[in-house]
């Protein structure tokens, strides 16, 4: 394997590198929603009324978001993201938001509003890489499924929802 990817590196270095880069910058992008949806959900558990609750959790608010800026800074080096500057405004706006214990409105609000903008960027990939399989799908179907809706996938059944639950 190591050979294998030794060769391709020699004789398709760009090829190598630039699959590399553009998963590396997905998973960057994919870090960095989490960490906000994280913070977002989070923060309450941390702060409360300006006071904080949870010391631990406080100081994983106050790491995240900064992790959150740097991978993004890191991100905007190696993609042109037109409103880079925007996004980041942002982010650093959520430290000091986090960093001077503000309500959890104000710092999910601008959490989410961070992410919605890297969503759009379009780095992650959100269609599946291949094709569904109608095999597997096929099986499944008549596995879980076919039984209450036959085998073409009927949509009106006699049968209704209350029926079922007396039949169980
Ligand atoms: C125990 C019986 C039963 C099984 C098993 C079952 N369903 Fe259903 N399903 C129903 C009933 C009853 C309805 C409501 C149909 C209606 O009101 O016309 C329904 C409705 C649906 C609907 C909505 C259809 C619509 O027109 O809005 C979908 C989609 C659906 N089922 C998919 C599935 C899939 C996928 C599976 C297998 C993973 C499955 N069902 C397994 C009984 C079943």
């Amino acid at each position: 394997m190591l050979v294998f990817a030794f060769n391709l590196l020699v004789f398709f270095p760009r090829l190598v590198l630039a699959q590399n880069s553009k998963s590396n910058i997905a998973t960057g992008a994919r870090k960095t929603i989490a960490l906000l949806d994280y913070v977002s959900q989070d923060y309450d558990k941390a702060v409360v009324k300006g006071q904080v609750l949870n010391k631990e959790e406080y100081q994983e608010m106050l790491d995240f978001s900064e992790q959150t800026k740097s991978i993004f800074d890191t991100l905007a080096l190696k993609v042109r993201i037109p409103n880079a500057l925007t996004i980041h405004g942002e982010l650093q706006n959520l430290s000091l938001l986090i960093k001077q214990k503000q309500a959890k409105e104000k710092v999910e609000s601008i959490a989410q509003s961070a992410k919605k903008k890297i969503l759009l960027l379009n780095l992650i990939e959100l269609s599946p890489a291949s094709w569904p399989s109608m095999e597997a799908g096929k099986k499944l179907f008549t596995a879980n499924c076919q039984s209450c809706h036959g085998p073409t996938g009927a949509g009106h059944l006699q049968l209704h929802l209350h029926h079922v639950l007396l039949i169980f």
